[in-house]
């Protein structure tokens, strides 16, 4: 695949101390299409032999992501890679990436077991000096800690449901007045959405629209999940997604650099009647007849990108997130979450992705959007940090 370069930032808006790396991404491209070993990365099985030295507890529940690991690596190879291989995260990692000669890692797992497991790849990755494209730790435990995530929302006056955390070993949960949940939620009367901080396809989550039903169901996750519970004002208005990553994009054979975060796949989904939150992805794949397209003429299709850019910009982002936001009575957009690794499943004639189903819109094919997350991340690496990537610029030499 030919690519040029349309090089929309002009130099003034690089910082002068950082060369500008992007003129030569087409040559660095063709090179590393043949030399570049990439792994792409789903989570490893605890129940495994030799996975793990004990087997514990995983509080956001599990799932290996290999399917999508695959779409990934067909992608990759499409688009012309020529070393492109699978491998689960387990304790084995680091002696199957050296073993591989693996250069650069793609991450698509939400880790094997135990606390912020979406973070431990980004870790070890970290530790071990092999870059990839995905959240560096911090970011992913931010993300998929949807207390702290939100506590950050906060800060920035973003809106997002009232909310409060609890855990049993902060004793029972207090109700009554004068009470974090009584001062959290003055203007909130129910019903309320219990659900596990990190958690994953709308799994352990209802709604509740009694104090008692909110107990039973805040110990139930407490118990489920063995970590902390959010309890968040129910929102009942129109829900909505939007996708949003760096700005370097490939798209018809181009690299373009964008002035800010490209946001796509901005989308409604479509609640049946009845269905108070929507269905887990674990149940109903995601469906044409599920979700619809916002319009760039509709006034959410703005609200969401401004929100979706000022995310990516204000937590200072270095990879795609999906974020998942959802109107309250008034019509008023607040941020549910923003998913540090949305579901990148390539569109098939049965089902597709929230992250897929706007590319077309976009202007983007599936490779597109992979080579270009790609080449987003190898852009900033080469310009930003290219001592962390000297293994990769050597190939290059
Ligand atoms: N405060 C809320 N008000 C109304 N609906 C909610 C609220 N919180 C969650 N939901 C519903 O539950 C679904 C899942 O919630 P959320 O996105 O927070 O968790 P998740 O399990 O990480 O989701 P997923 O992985 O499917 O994106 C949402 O898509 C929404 O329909
Ligand atoms: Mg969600």
């Amino acid at each position: 695949m030919n690519v040029t370069i349309d090089y929309c930032i002009p130099s003034t808006d690089l910082h002068p101390g950082f060369r500008p790396q992007l003129d030569d991404m087409q040559s660095d491209l063709d090179s590393l299409r043949s030399k570049l070993r990439i792994a792409v990365i789903y989570g490893g099985n605890h129940n495994r032999d030799n996975a793990v030295i004990y087997r514990t507890f995983n509080p956001r529940p599990w799932k290996s992501y290999q399917t999508v690991a695959r779409d990934v690596q067909d992608a990759l190879q499409e688009v012309g890679f020529e070393w492109v291989t699978l491998m689960p995260d387990d304790m084995n990692l680091p002696q199957r990436l050296r073993d591989a000669g693996i250069h650069f890692a793609w991450l698509n797992t939400g880790g094997v077991q135990g606390y912020s497991p979406v973070s431990h790849t980004a870790g070890m990755l970290e530790m071990l000096g092999i870059p990839y494209v995905g959240h560096n730790p911090l970011h992913a435990s931010t993300l998929d800690n949807k207390h702290t995530f939100k506590r950050e929302l906060q800060a920035f006056g973003i809106p997002t449901a009232p909310f409060i955390t609890w855990h049993p070993a902060q004793g029972l949960l207090d109700t009554g007045p004068g009470s974090r949940f009584e001062r959290t939620f003055a203007q909130h009367h129910g019903p309320f959405v219990v659900k596990p901080i990190s958690g994953r396809a709308s799994l352990h989550i209802a709604v509740v629209d009694s104090l008692d039903e909110l107990h039973e169901q805040a110990f139930e996750v407490a118990q489920q999940t063995h970590n902390t519970v959010l309890i968040e004002a129910y929102l009942p208005g129109r829900e909505f997604c939007a996708a949003v990553c760096g700005g370097t994009l490939v798209r018809d054979d181009i690299i373009r650099r964008l002035h800010q975060p490209f946001v796509f796949s901005v989308v409604e989904r479509l609640f049946r009647t009845g269905e108070a939150i929507f269905t887990s992805m674990d149940t109903q794949s995601i469906t044409y007849d599920r979700v619809r397209l916002v319009d760039s003429s509709e006034p959410e299709h703005a609200q969401l990108s401004h929100l979706a850019r000022t995310i990516y910009t204000e937590f200072n982002l270095s990879s795609l997130v999906r974020l998942d936001v959802r109107a309250d009575a008034g019509g008023k957009l607040h941020v549910l979450e923003a998913n540090p690794k949305p579901d990148l499943k390539r569109e098939s004639c049965a089902s597709t992705s929230l992250i897929s189903v706007g590319l077309p819109q976009a202007g983007l094919s599936y490779q597109d959007l992979i080579l270009s997350l790609l080449v987003d991340r190898l852009h900033y690496l080469f310009t930003y940090v290219p001592d962390s990537v000297r293994h990769i610029l050597d190939l290059l030499a």
